[in-house]
């Protein structure tokens, strides 16, 4: 999917943090939808999981994939492991996991699908933590989990020479990539064009371009020619998240 817009047009502003929540699912769970593709479903979601939220209790899987970057707090999917702020997972399509969701302290997490993550359930699931079907076969890997901190940031040559990033995955056939983008206090120059439709969220600090100034918890898109946040300058730096839709299959 090389041009997918999840908003009505590139560059629109979204104020993640002025957004309504919505109820999503029945369990709890509230969403901020950042961003959505409506033909195909592929939608961008800032989850809130409210202290003391327990899951269905049953395991399952979906027939989309979910990417999810912690922001804040923690949460268990098989009753032992814990994603906690700070870290990132991709879990593809057909893996199995879900057995014992659960949250003590709360969390708050973006997280990004490629359509509705509707249950599949497994009610004798046959291993104790997540794992793949038969059928699961995406290119881009199973990303249990990656702790951001530790990813070293190194240069990129499709972005600006004093940019670094820190890459968490990528489809080796679409192109398409995840990576978070830091930004140095004091830049200036020319925001790059990233030859494939992509997606923006700001972490941290802020980017003047466009007119507009970014600031955390702000979402965007672009097509391929839309250079990224069309960012020109940052006074202080910026730390973004930035999902890229690849131009292959
Ligand atoms: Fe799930």
């Amino acid at each position: 999917m090389a041009g997918s817009l999840k908003l009505a047009r590139p560059l629109e502003h979204v104020r993640g943090n002025d957004l309504p929540w919505e109820m999503l699912g029945t369990h709890g769970l509230k969403r901020r939808k950042l961003g959505e593709d409506v033909q195909t479903g592929h939608v961008t979601n800032l989850v809130y999981i409210p202290k003391g939220w327990r899951g269905g209790g049953v395991a399952h899987f979906h027939a989309a994939f979910e990417e999810v970057y912690m922001l804040e707090g923690s949460v268990t999917l098989d009753g032992n492991h814990y994603f906690r702020e700070g870290v990132y997972f991709y879990r593809p399509a057909d893996v199995v996991h879900g057995h014992d969701e659960r949250s003590e302290e709360g969390a708050l997490a973006l997280v990004r699908s490629d359509g509705l993550l509707v249950l599949n359930l497994v009610h004798e699931p046959e291993q104790p933590v997540e794992y793949p079907l038969p059928g699961s076969a995406d290119p881009r890997g199973h990303v249990f989990e990656t702790r951001v901190a530790d990813v070293a940031p190194v240069a990129d040559p499709a972005l600006p020479a004093e940019w670094r990033i820190r890459p968490f995955s990528q489809d080796p056939v679409s192109g398409a990539r995840t990576f978070e983008a830091l930004v140095p206090a004091g830049w200036q120059g020319k925001a790059p064009v990233l030859a494939s439709a992509w997606e923006a969220y700001v972490l941290e600090g802020t980017l003047e371009g466009a007119g507009e100034i970014w600031q955390p918890g702000d979402y965007t898109v672009g097509l391929a020619d839309t250079p990224l946040l069309a960012a020109n300058a940052s006074a202080q730096g910026a730390r973004l998240l930035v999902w890229t839709f690849g131009t292959g299959a």
